[in-house]
């Protein structure tokens, strides 16, 4: 789409608010960096679908030689549909619904994460035979957005799991972790390779022997503070992970925020202002449910208006919707805005689109019933 820049002093763009501009260049440069950052390793490179699954950005990493990691069938027929090969495909989500595994089995997919022991009884029923990597549980600290508790089987539980799934004719290929998305402590993943370090070398000795470790997801991306630039983590991880691993182990890594958040840009519009106990308000025409979840979170986003040479004073940025937790930001620095002018929030790219469907999972269907719910149940 062909987005004109406008003269206008209150706007910056000719487009329908709200909207995503995703620059493609600047995904296709943040792979590059990153690719330059771990070249040591040869990592392969999965994007993480639920960070953005614009289909004009998968097919532009496609294109540029990525593969995908993913948590549901809707998520692989999307990329397949695109053209890309089961075997650029990995399945990451550790509790992935049944049928979901069945089709991915019958579509290619030979790569599936794991962490517990109900999984390995589904996998070997559903993907017999399928290569299956171990997703360790592992320290989060620095990550601003921690995934620690719901994912990540115990260090303890690791060998016993590994067994288990090589006793049901899976073939276990490798480990696995995630540090928490936007992990600012280079640390973090020393922490975490540790853990599969030991995983690693227990694995072996009980005649197990592992190729692959996936670094997950976690770099960051700059919003309002500064962040390790991703050639800190690439030199520090590649020392880390040789020394643990030796020569020879594979290496992957999921990136999602670092690849795109910075390369999108959401233009929202002011839709009215307000005095609310002496403070201003300013209400904008972006709801935070409508993808701005990771507000709630505590995310922030770099702001800029076409009025920023104008005094600032702290102000509360509100969304559209009728409901009093629908605040972007409880203490914006901003201008004084009028309807109409628009405000861009930078580093936009990451999981702001993707709510709509989030890990590409439905929504309930309604299915309207004529008998009330206790008697249809029991029929
Ligand atoms: C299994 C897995 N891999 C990769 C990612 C991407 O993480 P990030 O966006 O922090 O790079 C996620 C995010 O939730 C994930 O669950």
């Amino acid at each position: 789409m062909d987005v004109r820049p406008l003269c206008s002093p209150a706007a910056f763009y000719d487009v329908e608010t709200p909207c995503l501009l995703l620059d493609l260049d600047r995904v296709i440069g943040n792979l590059r960096r990153l690719r330059g950052a771990f070249a040591a390793l040869r990592p392969r490179v999965f994007y993480a679908v639920k960070a953005n699954g614009d289909p004009r950005l998968l097919a532009a990493l496609h294109a540029a030689g990525c593969g995908f990691d993913v948590a549901s069938l809707d998520e692989i027929r999307c990329l397949q549909a695109l053209g890309v090969p089961a075997a650029d495909l990995v399945f990451s989500a550790t509790v992935k619904l049944p049928g979901h595994i069945r089709e991915a089995h019958a579509r290619g997919i030979d790569y599936f994460a794991f962490d517990n022991q109900t999984e390995v009884a589904k996998l070997a029923h559903l993907a017999p035979g399928a290569k299956v990597v171990l997703r360790l549980d592992v320290p989060h600290r620095g990550s601003r957005w921690p995934l620690g508790g719901k994912f990540g089987a115990p260090e303890s539980e690791a060998i016993d799991l590994l067994r288990l799934a090589a006793a049901r004719g899976l073939r276990p290929y490798g480990v696995t972790f995630h540090v928490g998305s936007q992990c600012l402590r280079r640390e973090t993943w020393h922490d975490a390779i540790r853990v599969c370090g030991r995983v690693w070398h227990a694995a072996r000795d009980a005649g197990l022997a592992l190729q692959l470790v996936n670094l997950g997801g976690g770099l960051p991306a700059r919003y309002t503070e500064d962040v390790p630039g991703v050639a800190e983590f690439g030199a520090q991880i590649l020392q880390w992970a040789t020394a643990t691993f030796g020569p020879g182990a594979e290496y992957a890594i999921e990136p999602g925020r670092f690849l795109v958040a910075d390369a999108g840009t959401l233009v929202t519009t002011v839709i009215g202002t307000a005095e609310r106990q002496g403070k201003p308000w300013c209400f904008v025409d972006q709801s935070i449910y409508a993808g701005l979840l990771e507000v709630i979170g505590g995310w922030t986003y770099p702001m800029a208006t076409c009025k920023d040479h104008l005094p600032k004073r702290r102000v509360t940025l509100a969304g559209p919707s009728c409901d009093s937790t629908d605040i972007l930001a409880a203490d914006a620095e901003l201008p004084d805005l009028d309807v109409g002018d628009q405000i861009l929030l930078h580093t936009a790219g990451a999981y702001t689109t993707s709510y709509r469907e989030y890990n590409g999972l439905r929504f309930p269907e309604v299915v309207v019933v004529e008998a009330p719910l206790a008697r249809a149940r029991v029929a």
